[in-house]
């Protein structure tokens, strides 16, 4: 919430969902996966592949991730989004990934650093009053022995 859109209305939130199945798609692969909790089942939040036309004058891939608060500090994002991110660069090809993160926002910072990603740099997104960091790998940077 601190980071993103702020709190919204329940609508809100179903509405976003909705759009999130229907934009799901089969031909690019992108989107965004539901991540459950192995034990339980739950759905404890969400990780994925999202296109940007233009960011700097370059389009790119964001890989993004969002949990509920609970579910925290148990590494559950770093694992969604090292599948994430291997499932981009070996079975959808992609050469290279993006997040963009506030840079105030250290637990996001640390789960792109595990995930091999370096600061590339600022970025002024549309309706935002101060730039993100733009953190960046590439399919090259990623080690074959996984
Ligand atoms: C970002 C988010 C997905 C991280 O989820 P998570 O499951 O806690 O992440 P992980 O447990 O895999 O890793 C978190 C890392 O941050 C570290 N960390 C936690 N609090 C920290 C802090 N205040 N400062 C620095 N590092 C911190 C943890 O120690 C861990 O690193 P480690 O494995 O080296 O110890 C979660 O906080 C979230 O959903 N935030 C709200 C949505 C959001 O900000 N999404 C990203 C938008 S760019």
């Amino acid at each position: 919430m601190r980071f993103g859109p702020g709190i919204q209305t329940r609508q809100w939130i179903a509405d976003w969902i909705q759009e999130r199945a229907e934009e799901r798609s089969v031909v690019s692969g992108l989107g965004t996966w539901a991540v459950t909790e192995t034990d339980t089942a739950a759905v404890i939040g969400y990780c994925g592949l999202f296109s940007y036309p233009d960011i700097g004058g370059r389009s790119e891939i964001e890989l993004g991730y969002r949990l509920a608060r609970r579910f925290w500090g148990k590494g559950y994002a770093t694992e969604a989004a090292l599948a994430v991110r291997d499932h981009a660069f070996d079975a959808l090809g992609l050469p290279r990934l993006v997040a963009l993160i506030d840079p105030a926002n250290a637990r996001s910072l640390r789960v792109a650093a595990k995930l091999g990603m370096r600061f590339e740099r600022e970025a002024m997104l549309p309706n935002y009053s101060y730039p993100d960091h733009l953190y960046s790998i590439e399919r090259a940077d990623v080690p074959t022995t996984r």
